[in-house]
This record gives C-alpha cells, sequence and structure tokens, in this order.
C-alpha cells in the first residue's frame, strides 16, 4: 500500500470512528484510550510533549504493535508542529532528535521504528520546503499510516475468516483487537467480521500473564463486542486443546522476521508448541509494517525485558512474591516458523517457505 493508494475520502472513511489513537480538536495532541485502566474504567489521555508520548508507549497506555505504531506517528508531528527552525536542515534536526527518543521507547515491535522511518523519509523527501509547508506534509503522512491500517486490518480479517468455520473455537493470546490496531484487529479481526455476517465463535482467551492483555483487553473487546469468550489462565490452553474446544489458534506479532520466525508476547510460542502437539493449525495474522526483512531470523529480534515488579505487584493489590524473590521478564518471545500453519497478510495467507513466500508477497520491501 502506498501514498497514493488511498484518496481523501477513503482516509475519511477508514478514520471514522477509531477512537483509540487520534489527534484532538486543535490538533495539538494525542488521544489515547488509557489501555491500562480498561476495563474497568474508560478514560482518555491527551498526550502534547514528547516525555508524555514516550511515558504512555512505555507504559503500556497505548499498546499493540500497530497502535503504538500509529500513536509515534501522530505523536512525531505534534512534536514537529512544536519545532522552531527558519529552514528545513535545522528542523530535521530538531524532527531527528525526537524520533530517536520516541523510539527508544520499545524495542520489539518494529511498527514504532517502521511508522517514525516513514515520517522522517517524508521530511527529507521535502528538506528544501519550508518548515510549515513540511507539517502539513507529515499530517498527511500520519493520517494515512492509520488509513492504510485500517485498510490491512479488514484484508488481514477477510484472509483470516476464510479459514474458519460458524462453530470454531479458537484459542488466542494476548490482545490483537482493535485497541492494539486501528480498526478490527488482527488476530481478533475476523471474529468481529465473522460475527457481522452472522457467524458464531467460541473463543478462549489466554489472560496473558503478566500484564494480563488476555483478561483485561481481549475478553473485553469480544465480551463487548457480542462474540462468546471464556478466559482462561495461561496454564489452561493445553487442556481445552486436548478436551477438543480448539481448532484454530489466532495470534498477533509483534515483529516477523525473513525466514517467518515471529515474535509476539510472551507465551506465544508455547501456545504453538502445544497447538503443534495436539494438530490445531497455528495462524500468525499481522500487517505488512510488522515484517522486518532486516532481521534474517528470530534470532536477530531484540526482546524487550521489563520490569520484575510487573510479575510481583502490577494489578495485584498486595505482592504476589517476597521482595527479595528474582523475577525473570521477558515481554516477548519467537514462535519458529515450523510451528506456524500461516503467516495471514493484507496480501494473502502465506505458507512454507516463508523466506520464499514472504518475498514474493512483499518484493518491494526485500533487502538483498
Ligand atoms: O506488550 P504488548 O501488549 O504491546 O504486546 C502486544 C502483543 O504482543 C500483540 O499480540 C501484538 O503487538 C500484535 S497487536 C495487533
Amino acid at each position: 500500500m502506498g501514498q497514493d493508494s488511498l484518496k481523501e475520502e477513503e482516509i475519511v472513511e477508514l478514520l471514522s470512528g477509531i477512537e483509540n489513537v487520534r489527534l484532538n480538536e486543535d490538533e495539538s495532541a494525542v488521544v489515547i484510550v488509557d489501555q491500562t485502566v480498561l476495563p474497568g474504567k474508560k478514560e482518555l489521555l491527551e498526550l502534547g510533549d514528547a516525555k508524555a508520548l514516550y511515558d504512555a508507549i512505555f507504559e503500556l497506555k497505548v499498546r499493540g504493535a500497530p497502535a503504538i505504531g500509529i500513536c509515534a506517528s501522530y505523536g512525531i508531528f505534534i512534536l514537529a508542529k512544536q519545532i522552531q527552525a527558519d529552514s528545513g536542515e535545522t528542523f530535521y534536526k530538531k524532527f531527528k532528535e525526537a524520533a530517536e527518543y520516541l523510539n527508544s521507547s520499545r524495542p520489539t515491535a518494529v511498527n514504532l521504528s517502521w511508522a517514525l522511518r516513514r515520517m522522517e523519509d517524508v521530511v527529507k523527501a521535502n528538506i528544501s520546503k519550508s518548515p510549515k509547508e513540511i507539517v502539513s506534509l507529515l499530517r498527511e503522512e500520519c493520517r494515512l499510516i492509520q488509513a492504510e491500517d485500517a485498510a490491512m486490518c479488514k484484508a488481514i480479517s477477510e484472509y483470516g475468516l476464510s479459514l474458519l468455520k460458524d462453530g470454531d473455537g479458537i484459542l488466542t493470546h494476548c490482545n490483537a483487537g482493535p485497541l492494539a490496531t486501528s480498526k478490527y484487529g488482527t488476530a481478533l479481526g475476523p471474529l468481529f467480521l465473522g460475527k457481522e455476517r452472522g457467524m458464531n465463535f467460541h473463543v478462549f482467551s489466554d489472560e496473558t500473564r503478566p500484564l494480563l492483555q488476555g483478561a483485561r483487553l481481549t475478553s473485553y473487546e469480544l465480551d463487548q463486542g457480542g462474540i462468546d469468550v471464556t478466559l482462561i489462565c495461561d496454564n489452561m490452553a493445553s487442556i481445552v486443546m486436548k478436551n477438543g474446544w480448539v481448532q484454530a489458534c489466532l495470534v498477533g506479532c509483534d515483529r516477523v522476521a525473513a525466514n517467518g520466525d515471529a515474535a509476539n508476547k510472551i507465551g506465544t510460542s508455547g501456545v504453538a508448541i502445544l497447538a503443534k502437539y495436539y494438530g490445531i493449525p497455528f495462524y500468525v495474522l499481522g500487517p505488512s509494517s510488522t515484517i522486518d526483512f532486516h532481521c534474517k531470523t528470530g534470532e536477530d529480534i531484540v526482546i524487550e525485558e521489563r520490569n520484575p515488579e510487573e510479575i510481583k505487584c502490577k494489578f495485584y493489590e498486595k505482592p504476589m512474591a517476597l521482595s527479595s524473590v528474582k523475577c525473570y521478564n521477558p515481554a516477548f518471545d519467537v514462535t519458529d516458523h515450523n510451528l506456524i500453519t500461516a503467516i495471514i497478510t493484507e496480501r494473502g495467507i502465506l505458507r512454507a517457505p516463508y523466506t520464499e513466500s514472504l518475498k514474493k508477497a512483499f518484493p518491494e520491501r526485500v533487502i538483498e
């Protein structure tokens, strides 16, 4: 999808009704739904400076790979508006500093650097123009990034739905729904689309320790969308699979390497191993903005390690372990491409060997 592929009316249409990440009325701040207080409270936050944007991403107030990218692109637009510069060059220098700061907030989801690079490319390509003109082009680009994401999620949802049957039991891990993207979501997209078409699915949502995105966000989104959802602890995935209640696993992704290895929320690879054991298809759903041809394999993907206190204390009234106890808290793991039945992108359902199918689907992105 490129700059020319969406017309202004299509952008407006695709952006209508999106609440989770948007600009405020006078375009001085990014408005997000604070994902850390859901489902108990629905609170909107206005992020108008670099620190507020960085903290919102770092603290997972806005989370999910595509939503992080969208928020960062709107965020850098807001920061670009605040830059005082009398030439394109000076403007670019300050823009780059701000982009690097935002980019350092989380390392694994490639959508963050992908979106910031797209915004930077706009500045570089228009460096001879005035800062005012560049800012106006940046505004177009961040709206386009979000509109494209909505279109990609819709296409992914269509492809994903084509693999499911009415009445199927689905297991998902973490949250890859509308809150994590723009509309529909990726892993949850086929379920929402199917619901619109009168299909019914029975979804098992892993709670997803330690930050409980499955419990707090996935079961909330599905329940609100009228989709039958049963919340399970992460260690219950095996029993629901063994009972024959799961016909497919659908998960999102934060970075897909050129060979199809896919990083997603910690615990995803365990689900994939279980699915293989029980003979259940394991699908990874994600837009092209999540594919990173710079990473040859999953070995090249940087895994974010977060504060151990998230395991012991976060979301609990009392600490769940002694403060002296050590914790290891990687936020993501990499699912080996051999465990993945298909990678579902906006350009279709890709099958192994992924090195070839990814190249074929995205020839313009390949790095030799
Ligand atoms: O740490 P998080 O909550 O940002 O992790 C999110 C995930 O792992 C999602 O599955 C992934 O970003 C895909 S969202 C469409």
